[in-house]
């Protein structure tokens, strides 16, 4: 991180902005929680990718409080591009006096140049691809794959660069790792899956009754997360030889489910509770 944030430092009276890619599922724990150190007051826009997976009503709350902070935040979907072309209005707006300022000296032709970050696997590659439309900025699924500094130029008002290094999420608060294991940005070999799906529980059975309802015919009100997995076992007739419920069997089925989206868009971070 400290050469990272070394980079950045250095990099910063280059850009006029910074836009941090975040999931949409988890716009808390999918950002880097030193950024705003490392960037100073520079102009931070928040793109909440991945919204076709996310709760769209989630979204638009997340947006509306990002609005209220000053903060420019947009929706986007880099698999199928939605979102992308707002993005280039939405830092042209963020900047305009920038724009403004340049075109009153005579500097016209002279880009934006923006910074866009973000902790591995929240979509940054693909962003850039589907950005500047070829495959210069390789998408991988390998978090912390490090790529040297590459400007592109997406058309001539706008210019980005990829973060020279990796940014990583606070790994130090337990939450967040469940949460990013829960999406799949973290390997969950290293947390043990029935904790993940009974955590996943939890969120369901406070914020989603009517999916549960709906997809594992549960009713009733569930205050505990292992309460709710074993019944949702029991439903799908997860049982073992003696009657028992199989939870890790369960568990795998449920984080699967979620991961497909079986279970409908769910945002496991709401902006009421969790900014
Ligand atoms: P990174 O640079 O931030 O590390 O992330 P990267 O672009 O490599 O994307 C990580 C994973 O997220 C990829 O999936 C990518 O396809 C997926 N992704 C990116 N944007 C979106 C989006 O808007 N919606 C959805 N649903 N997924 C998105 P993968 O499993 O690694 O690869 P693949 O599924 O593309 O083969």
């Amino acid at each position: 991180m400290a050469k990272t944030r070394r980079k950045i430092k250095e990099i910063l009276p280059l850009i006029d902005a910074v836009a941090e890619v975040v999931d949409a599922r988890v716009p808390v724990s999918s950002r880097n929680p030193e950024l705003r150190s490392i960037i100073g007051a520079k102009p931070l826009m928040i793109l909440l990718n991945k919204c076709d997976m996310a709760d769209p009503a989630a979204t638009a709350d997340w947006i509306e409080y990002y609005k209220s902070k000053g903060i420019t935040a947009i929706g986007i979907e880099c698999k199928t591009g939605k979102g992308i072309n707002a993005f280039k209005n939405a830092v042209k707006t963020l900047l305009a006096d920038k724009l403004k300022a340049y075109a009153d000296k005579g500097m016209v032709g002279k880009p934006l140049r923006v910074m866009v970050v973000g902790i591995p696997n929240v979509g940054k590659s693909t962003f850039i691809n589907r950005i500047e439309g070829n495959n210069r900025a390789k998408a991988e699924n390998r978090p912390g794959v490090t790529r040297g500094n590459q400007w592109f130029t997406v058309d001539k008002q706008l210019e980005l660069l990829d973060t020279p290094g990796v940014l990583w999420p606070k790994f130090e608060d337990k939450t967040v790792g469940e949460r990013l294991a829960l999406t799949g940005a973290v390997k969950d070999n290293v947390i043990d899956r029935e904790l993940l799906a009974v955590r996943l529980c939890e969120i369901l059975a406070e914020d989603y009754a009517d999916r549960l309802a709906a997809r594992y015919k549960i009713s009733g009100d569930y205050t505990d997360g292992y309460d709710l997995l074993c019944e949702i076992g029991k439903k799908r007739g997860m049982i073992m030889r003696g009657g028992e419920i199989d939870t890790e069997r369960t568990a795998n089925m449920l984080l699967e489910e979620f991961r497909n989206c079986k279970i409908g868009n769910i945002t496991l971070e709401r902006a009421k509770k969790n900014a």
